[in-house]
């Protein structure tokens, strides 16, 4: 049975790579994210068993971005089913960027390749129930508060406004979305729903709980209770593993091999069965749009604790 990875030895490896951060960049397309320091740093593991380890600036507070894409999809399949969702979002990872409007274009009837780029996620937050933008992010929410335990995590509403005024490419996918009958809902209304939810704050212990929750089937770490159905668990992790890095998922799967979803913000969620979940917090991007920091403290816990899954 191999060691724990405890506080100590967290600080260890995240000492080994701090450095990694100077080759990578702040997001600077959100306005509210290029104010951060691209050295913030902080990693947090909980254990199946519900031991948890956290190391560096483990209270800073960081937006989910992308890494809601997951969450969205777990509660958009709870309220409608696979079926429905996959009539209107496709399963095939794409290899181009997140914000790509090119494939759109490509097939007919219209359908974003998959639930983790941008076009198939705006489509999935039209996909949340509720009646208004603000129940549909009131029960994406309540959802999160059920997954990490914390009744304190709520939208930074300067992100949110900083985001919604300057998604001038998130409103063309989902205008394009709206012409071909992809989303029912309004467009700006939409939008709102994808802005606010990207922009949820969190921190690398509620981030590395939620990666435990799917890796524990769905269920919750203490009660047991089954908070997301396991085959809905599973098919959101298939995903994390085809497309959760982006246009970098092969690589990051040959390198890492563990489920992982990744945001703009710098945070990073993987979710490990037989494990639990590790989040790695550090702002510095690489070209693709993931943390240089999380993607090689990831590659070096993988290969020193044998995670990969493959
Ligand atoms: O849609 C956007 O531009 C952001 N709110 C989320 C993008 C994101 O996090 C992509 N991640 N690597």
């Amino acid at each position: 049975m191999i060691d724990k990875i405890d506080t100590e030895t967290l600080e260890g490896w995240l000492d080994n790579v701090r450095s990694f951060a100077d080759a990578g960049r702040v997001a600077d397309y959100i306005p509210a994210l290029s104010e951060r320091d691209p050295h913030e740093l902080a990693a947090a593991i909980y254990y199946l068993d519900g031991d948890y380890y956290q190391a560096g600036e483990s209270d800073c507070c960081f937006t989910l971005q992308s890494i809601s894409k997951v969450i969205s999809l777990a509660l958009a399949l709870i309220d409608n089913g696979e079926e429905y969702v996959f009539n209107r979002v496709g399963m095939e990872p794409t290899g181009d960027p997140f914000h790509s409007i090119y494939r759109l274009e490509q097939h007919r009837p219209s359908k974003p390749l998959n639930p983790m780029i941008n076009a198939g996620a705006l489509a999935v937050s039209d996909m949340i129930h509720g009646h208004t933008t603000e129940e549909k992010v009131g029960r994406l929410l309540s959802f999160l508060h059920e997954l990490t335990d914390d009744q304190s995590i709520k939208v930074n509403e300067g992100v949110a406004a900083s985001e919604f005024e300057t998604a001038y490419l998130n409103r063309s996918l989902l205008y394009y979305l709206k012409q071909h009958g992809v989303i029912n809902g309004d467009v700006e209304d939409t939008l709102k729903v994808y802005t606010h939810q990207c922009s949820i704050d969190v921190n690398v212990q509620s981030l590395a709980k939620i990666g435990a929750v799917f890796a524990n089937e769905g269920r919750d770490l203490k009660s047991g209770r089954q908070i997301i159905p396991k085959h809905l668990a599973k098919i959101c992790k298939t995903f994390m593993v085809t497309c959760g890095m982006y246009d970098a998922s092969g690589s990051f799967a040959i390198k890492v091999g563990v489920p992982a979803k990744s945001g703009v913000s710098g945070g990073v969620m993987a979710s490990i069965n037989g494990f639990g979940g590790i989040a790695v917090y550090g702002p510095s991007l690489d070209e693709k749009g993931n943390s240089v920091v999380g993607f090689k403290l990831l590659e070096i816990l993988s290969n020193r604790y044998d995670l990969s899954i493959f």
